[in-house]
């Protein structure tokens, strides 16, 4: 916590001179302020949003465990912004009225974060901003502000992965049409959202760098949304029937969404049509699609650590306490929790991470 031990280094500086300050600032306990409660405002994009909703019940299910740790109160008021930009400021002017000590905003619109933080800065309330990662300079903009989320690159690297893997055991199976090489179809995020362009990237180049030679049919957004998701495939299926080799889904629930449009249209994983479906999210039931082999596998984006790497973060910037040392404040404004690959072969231990 660079950003904390300075504040508090400096006003140690006024009172006890300079060879105390010095020895004080090495302490990595730092200094702490008693707080007795605390309130923190949080604005989701969209509450129906699978993954961000799973980050949502950590969050609430981690604040009770630590109220008794902490011995403080924590209060969480959960708000939707419901896809308006508008409405999260304004949600953002009800924290400030209420109190709250540090808001958590997963933003609607990342590259339009001006608005919120010029009202925090104005009433001094930091903001953690969440999943949704906005431009950088916006960031720097005031040193009360931070992000927790993951390093997207990562994650579609690592969806890669899972298909090259599968491809050097399995390539004449995928490869249906035997033709060398991997046709498949994108189903992507949001337009403009860092997750959905960097994904949609770095699986595909994982791919050809590791050697193998790929076709794009189609690609279509989905907005993360598992009906819309449904509808693309299904219109993918309708121009290219049993062509499709490979499903890259940005996330879980667009995955299943694929998943839904050939379970309707009569397929199941037994049948040799069935492509490869891979997903982004390890959300509960992005899991169990991997369970019974509708998914080949699927990246775990870690909500549960997500979600704690912002309760601790928020206790610390109020209370002056330093972070875990399980949770890495880098440029003293991000946390980026790790992904992870998940299939059959590791399903049970990230089950077991998920529920501890
Ligand atoms: C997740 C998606 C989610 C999106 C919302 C991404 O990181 O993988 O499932 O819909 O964030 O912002």
């Amino acid at each position: 916590m660079k950003k904390i031990k300075k504040k508090i280094c400096s006003a140690a500086a006024l009172t006890l001179g300079a060879a105390l300050l010095l020895a004080g600032c090495g302490s990595e306990d730092g200094g702490q302020k008693e707080i007795k409660k605390l309130k923190i405002g949080i604005s989701v994009y969209d509450q129906y949003d699978t993954f961000v909703s799973e980050i949502v019940s950590y969050l609430q299910a981690y604040a009770k465990e630590k109220e008794k740790d902490w011995g403080i109160s924590i209060t969480l008021d959960v708000e939707n912004a419901n896809g308006s930009q508008m409405i999260q400021n304004d949600q953002m002017d009800g924290f400030i009225r209420d109190d709250m000590d540090i808001a958590c905003i997963n933003l609607v619109d990342r590259t339009d974060a001006s608005t919120i933080v010029e009202k925090a800065q104005a009433s001094n309330v930091p903001v953690i901003f969440f999943n949704r990662e906005l431009v950088e300079e916006d960031l720097e903009r005031w040193d009360q502000l931070y992000y927790v989320g993951a390093d997207a690159f990562e994650s579609g690297k690592m969806q890669g992965e899972i298909l090259v893997e599968e491809c050097k055991k399995n390539f004449s199976k995928i490869d249906k049409n035997g033709d060398g090489i991997l046709q498949y179809v994108m189903l992507e995020g949001e337009a403009g959202h860092n997750d959905s362009m960097v994904r949609s990237m770095s699986v595909i180049s994982e791919i050809t760098d590791r050697g193998y030679l790929v076709e794009k049919l189609s690609d279509e957004i989905a907005n993360w949304n598992r009906d819309q998701a449904a509808n693309k495939m299904k219109q993918f299926m309708e121009k290219f029937d049993d062509e499709i080799e490979v499903v890259l889904a940005n996330n879980d629930d667009m995955a299943l969404g694929a998943i839904d449009a050939l379970t309707a249209a009569g397929l199941s994983t037994k049948d040799e049509n069935w492509p490869v479906v891979l997903g982004i999210d390890g959300t509960t039931v992005g899991l169990e699609a991997v369970e019974d082999g509708k998914m080949l596998g699927t990246v775990l984006n870690d909500a549960k650590g997500q979600a704690r790497g912002m309760l601790e973060l928020a206790y610390s910037i109020v209370s002056e306490n330093s972070l875990p040392e399980e949770f890495e404040l880098l440029d003293g404004k991000y946390i980026r929790m790790p992904y992870q690959i998940v299939t059959v072969d590791n399903l049970g231990e990230i089950q077991m991470k998920l529920m501890k």
